[in-house]
Parts: structure tokens; sequence; C-alpha cells
């Protein structure tokens, strides 16, 4: 039984703490990437924090915060050598010609611009998803990435762990033939986000559940049938009590050319939701983190694609056959541990790009492009409209 005991392990070591490599200390010959966050966010620990424990080649280097305490209590618990604040924090840590990368996990509505600052201050960036407030934002960052030589790359994390390839990799081999229909929900119970001081209730700061939880329904669907839609049928949002710009959850109808020429067209429901509430009025839900698909010979699903380190299973019903579960924490053969997170999957693979070696998986610049368009296209259906376009200029040097 990989157990109760695999889970703690996995978690410990995940998320509380990350094995030292040997080689991580005083590496004269080759000097660690070294790292810099805007903005001392939640989601700065699991995302990079802990993963960069754990890879021998970079170091936890800056981070800046609005507010200059915030930085310093952020730098010292986490061991970050500087931290910049004020005013000018964000940008005197792009300034700083120590730094190598930057991850930007600021709002969403401040994506654009800051993403642009840094690609002009010459550094790599980790650029948290959604990737911009529109599809025009996110083809004009790759495109100063591209301009610059340097290495851009939208956060969809689940992409890079073994356990959404696995179930790609099954659809792909043709054991349950052609793919028919595929369902993806990421839904949090009432409590967890969206409270109303949150970020993501801001449509100035791009926020809306379709921006947040919804962008990675759309993109697992698009990444499991291979394709981009061909339309939306059909979209609804929940929308705030107080803004009704903001969806507290979405669900859309959509629909992919099949890749076989002549074939049915594949289906696809995507939902999305800030706020399941409690059963009965009482008992809390779990999230709800499953994707669906059937074939021609049978169905295949996954419980817990977005954190499948803590735990996730693969359920494949062929037709007139028994089903099978199966795992999927590391890679036959490839780079990984059991315990390593989507994050820190992640994180080799961009830093391998950085170092010109190839990565196991990549998120390319079409793909990020895409993904928001067709958020954009979502809330379009939905009547709620895409989130404002920045309007920061980046100065022509
Ligand atoms: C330095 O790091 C490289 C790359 O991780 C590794 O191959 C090498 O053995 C390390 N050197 C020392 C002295 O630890
Ligand atoms: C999605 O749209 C298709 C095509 O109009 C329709 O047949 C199907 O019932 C819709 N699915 C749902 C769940 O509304
Ligand atoms: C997808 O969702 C629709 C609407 O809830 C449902 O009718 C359909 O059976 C689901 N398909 C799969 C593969 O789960």
């Amino acid at each position: 039984m990989s157990s109760v005991f695999g889970v703690f392990w996995r978690v410990y070591a995940a998320f509380i703490s990350p094995p030292r490599p040997d080689n991580v200390e005083d590496n004269d010959t080759l000097p660690p990437l070294k790292i810099g966050i805007l903005g001392a966010a939640a989601i700065a620990p699991p995302a990079l924090v802990l993963p960069a424990k754990s890879h021998p080649e970079v170091e936890l280097y800056a981070v800046a915060a609005r507010d200059i305490s915030r930085a310093e209590k952020f730098a010292k618990k986490h061991g970050f050598k500087k931290w910049y604040g004020g005013k000018d924090g964000y940008q005197d840590l792009l300034d700083d010609q120590e730094i190598d990368i930057v991850y930007n996990p600021l709002p969403n509505g401040l994506h654009y611009e800051w993403t642009m600052k840094a690609l002009a201050a010459g550094k790599h960036v980790l650029l948290e998803k959604p990737s911009g407030n529109t599809a025009e934002e996110t083809r004009r960052m790759f495109s100063l990435a591209d301009q610059k030589g340097l290495v851009l790359l939208e956060a969809f994390h689940y992409k890079f762990h073994p356990a959404i390839q696995r179930v790609r990799a099954i659809i792909d081999s043709g054991e349950l033939g052609a793919i028919k229909e595929v369902n993806a929900t990421l839904a949090l119970p009432k409590g967890m986000l969206g409270n109303d001081d949150d970020i993501r209730m801001n449509y100035d700061l791009g926020g809306g559940a379709m921006m947040d939880c919804g962008c990675y329904t759309l993109s697992c669907v698009r990444y499991l049938i291979s394709n981009n839609p061909s339309a939306v049928i059909s979209a609804t949002a929940m929308r705030y009590s107080k803004d009704p710009r903001i969806d507290t959850g979405t669900t859309a109808n959509l629909t992919f050319a099949s890749l076989k020429p002549g074939e049915e067209p594949v289906r696809s429901i995507i939902k999305c939701d800030f706020a399941i509430p409690p059963r009965w009025g009482l008992i809390p839900r779990w999230p709800d983190l499953s994707v669906r698909a059937v074939c021609e010979r049978g169905s295949i699903e996954i419980f817990n694609y977005v954190m499948p380190v803590i735990y996730h299973s693969i359920t494949v019903r062929p037709d007139g056959k028994v089903p099978r579960t199966e795992k999927a924490y590391t890679f036959e053969g490839g780079k990984g541990e059991e315990w390593w997170t989507t994050y820190r999957y992640q994180l080799e693979a961009f830093v391998d790009k950085v170092k010109g070696r190839t990565p196991q998986t990549w998120v390319n610049p079409e793909d990020s492009i895409a993904n928001m368009e067709w958020i954009e296209k979502i809330y379009e259906e939905s009547g709620l409209g895409s989130r404002p376009q920045s309007t920061y200029v980046l100065p022509t040097a």
C-alpha cells in the first residue's frame, strides 16, 4: 500500500521540509541562478520558495513588497538575502544586476506591466497564470521575451507533473479509442477563496473565477484533447453580489473539432467555482478537482490533477475489461522524486530552459495565448466581458 505513510512523507518533503541536495551550498564552479520575487504573495512559498530549496542550481535571493517591513519579514522567514520595499521597491528589485530570474505572482491585472518591465531589465520571468488580463497582453509579453532572447513561462504547474501527463499518454495511446467528451472541474468550498478583500474579487486587478480556477479547467481540456475549442456553445456565470463583472463561478459548454477528420466534434463542460455551499448548509465539502473523459471504447478519470503530490488517482475503464487504477508520482527513467510537487517539476523545467537544456515539458507561447483568448471568449459569452487591458506602455529605449 502506498498508504497513509506515503501521503505524510510526500506532504512533509513537499511542503514542510524539502530535502536539501548535496551540492546546494558553495558551488563556485557554477554560481546558482538568483531569483527575485515581486510581491510577498501567499502563493510564493509553495509555488517557488519550497521548490527552490531542493533545486541545486538556484538561490532565493531577493523579494520586493510595497511595505518594506513585510518584505523583510518574508525575506528572513524564507532565507532571502535581500529585500526591497516602498514605492520603487519592485523596480529596485528589477534593477538588481545580480538577479537572473523574476517570479511574478502579482495580481493578474499587474502581470503585464511588471513582466514587461522585468523583461526590459533583462530577466527571465516565471509568470503566474493566467498570464495577463487579455490575450493581447500575453502576445506582447511573449513577443518582447522573444526579442530579448529571454525565457518567459506561464506557470501552468499541473502540466509538469507525471499524473496529468499519464492521463494524456493513455488517451493518446489509442487504448480507449478517440476522445469524445471531456469535462474538467475546479470548485472550492465556500470560505477558501473569494472573500470580499480578496484580489480575486477585484475587476480592475483581473479578478473572477474563470480567470483564477477556471484557467486550469480550460487549459486541461485543451491539453487532453490536443486542440483548441472551435466554439463556446454557452457559458453561464454566477455573478458576485458586490460587482456583477466578477464571476464567483462559471460553467462553459465548449466544442472542439475532432482530430480525426469526419468524426463528431469533441464535447466539453468546464466548471469553476469559488464557493460551493456546504452540504445541507452545514457540512463543508471537499474541493472538486476532477477530470473525466469518455472515449470511443472506455473512459478515464483523474482525481486531483491540481495538487497530485498529496494524493491522486487515475481510473481507466476500458469497455468490457476490468477497470484499473494508476498513480504517477515520477517519470519512468526521468528526473523527479515521489515528493516533488507540480511546482517542483515546473522549476526543474524552467531552469533547464534557462540553462539551454531541453525541459521534460514546456508551455509554449501559442498555448498561453490560446488559453487567454478562450478565457476572453467565455467571458464574452457569459456576458461579463474581458478583464480590462493594461494601459501600461513600455517606454521605448
Ligand atoms: C556544482 O553543481 C553542479 C551542477 O549541479 C554539479 O554537477 C557539481 O558537482 C557541483 N560541484 C560541487 C563542487 O559541488
Ligand atoms: C452543450 O451543447 C450541446 C450542443 O448544443 C448540447 O447538445 C449539450 O446538451 C450541451 N450540454 C450541456 C451540459 O448543456
Ligand atoms: C459532462 O458534464 C455533463 C453536464 O453535467 C454531463 O451530462 C456529462 O455526462 C459529463 N461527461 C463526462 C464525461 O463526465
